[in-house]
């Protein structure tokens, strides 16, 4: 799957733009608020129907407009989709896939798989669980079909015995939905450990690669204590959560660690350029196992890539980059502080006041 063609209208500083990416690599480079950062944004919302940094649509609408929209194709290898995406001041967000009205932006998700990293990424490993979470959701939505399925199903569960905790539902239905939320969430629970082991040794070899150091361990935990069924820690704790009305245990309260071979928390003793590579080496795993298992390729926005790592690095993360089979974009405000060598097919644009120029 690759972005084939991608334009933009009245996003932040971008009043039009349009641009066809590499199939490989895309640099775009220029000064500072240039609107680099923008073309990503613009790009993760025709993926994701939203940005990565604001949940506020003003935000990202041009002063004085009233819509944002991204448009893009995609070819999947087999067919190309035109995707659409119109975010409007007050009112849903209107998706559409050839032409057609989408309810959910899932099979945005699903055409153009997109991963991100920012100078920010490092909160992966310092920030809160849900981060995590959504991280190996990330990779389970694009394996596992029943995924999101089970996953909608385990929150409706979570939302009626809180509901039940409250008082708000019949007392008498406890057990029903403490069963239901306790069989999916085993079900959910396995599907993630799963997954964190089978991307585990992809992971440590990247990170050596990356580091040249030992990998730290990647330490699942599902969310309740090792050796008890989830249905026997819900019963147990229904009393004491009558108090808080909240469930305190299951896969929504789900950690991925990363621990040292000293034992200590990659989120405490790495440097912010170390933490900033675990986190690259996290995400390139993923692409890597949703390749190697489902063949297909993500796209990968990679933002102001130079900030805090050092030449070396800069390198042999963009070798990585290179031999995950990804499509790339990448900014960065001088052209020269990217090798694009180990790529065949770059596409370099100039970006300035908004505009976006291809550079031959
Ligand atoms: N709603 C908006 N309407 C118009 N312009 C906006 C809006 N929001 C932000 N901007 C402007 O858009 C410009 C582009 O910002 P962007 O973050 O994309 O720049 P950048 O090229 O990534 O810069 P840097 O190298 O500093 O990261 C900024 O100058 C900003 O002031
Ligand atoms: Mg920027």
């Amino acid at each position: 799957m690759a972005l084939i063609h991608f334009e933009v209208r009245g996003l932040r500083n971008l009043t039009t733009a349009s641009f066809s990416p590499s199939p490989s690599i895309t640099l775009l480079f220029g000064p500072n608020g240039s609107g680099k950062t923008t073309v990503l944004e613009g790009v993760y919302l025709l993926g994701m129907a939203r940005s990565f940094r604001t949940q506020q649509t003003r935000k990202l609408i041009q002063y004085g407009m009233t819509v944002a929209t991204v448009f893009g194709r995609v070819d999947t290898g087999h067919a190309q989709y035109g995707l659409g995406v119109q975010k409007q001041n007050g009112d849903v967000t209107l998706i559409r896939v050839n032409g057609e009205r989408q309810e959910t932006a899932s099979v945005l998700a699903g055409l153009l798989p997109l991963q991100l990293i920012t100078p920010e990424s490092h909160t992966l490993l310092k920030g809160e669980p849900r981060e995590r979470r959504s991280y190996m959701d990330w990779g389970l939505f694009h394996v596992e079909h029943e995924f999101l399925d089970l996953w909608k199903r385990y929150r409706r569960y979570l939302e009626q015995r809180n509901a039940a905790l409250r008082g708000r539902v019949h007392a008498g239905e406890m057990s029903h939905w403490e069963q239901g939320l306790a069989d999916c969430g085993e079900a959910l629970a396995a599907m993630r450990e799963r997954y964190i082991q089978e991307i585990s040794p992809l992971f440590a070899k990247i990170f050596t690669v990356l580091l040249e150091e030992e990998a730290p361990r990647l330490i699942y935990r599902r969310g309740w204590p090792k050796d008890h069924a989830l249905i026997e820690v819900l019963e147990r704790n229904r009393a004491s959560e009558r108090v808080s009305g909240y469930t305190m245990a299951g896969p929504h309260r789900a950690d991925l660690r990363l621990v040292t071979a000293e034992g200590l928390d990659a989120a405490d003793s790495f440097s912010r350029g170390q933490q900033k590579l675990a986190v690259c080496a996290l995400r390139l795993a993923q692409m890597q196992y949703l390749q190697n298992v489902a063949g297909r390729r993500c796209t990968l926005l990679l933002d102001d890539l130079p900030a805090e790592l050092d030449q070396r690095r800069r390198h042999l993360l963009m070798q990585s980059v290179a031999s995950s089979g990804a499509q790339c974009l990448v900014t960065a405000t001088d052209r020269n502080l990217l090798d694009l060598s180990p790529w065949n097919e770059a596409a370099v644009f100039h970006v300035e006041h908004g505009v976006v120029t291809e550079v031959v």
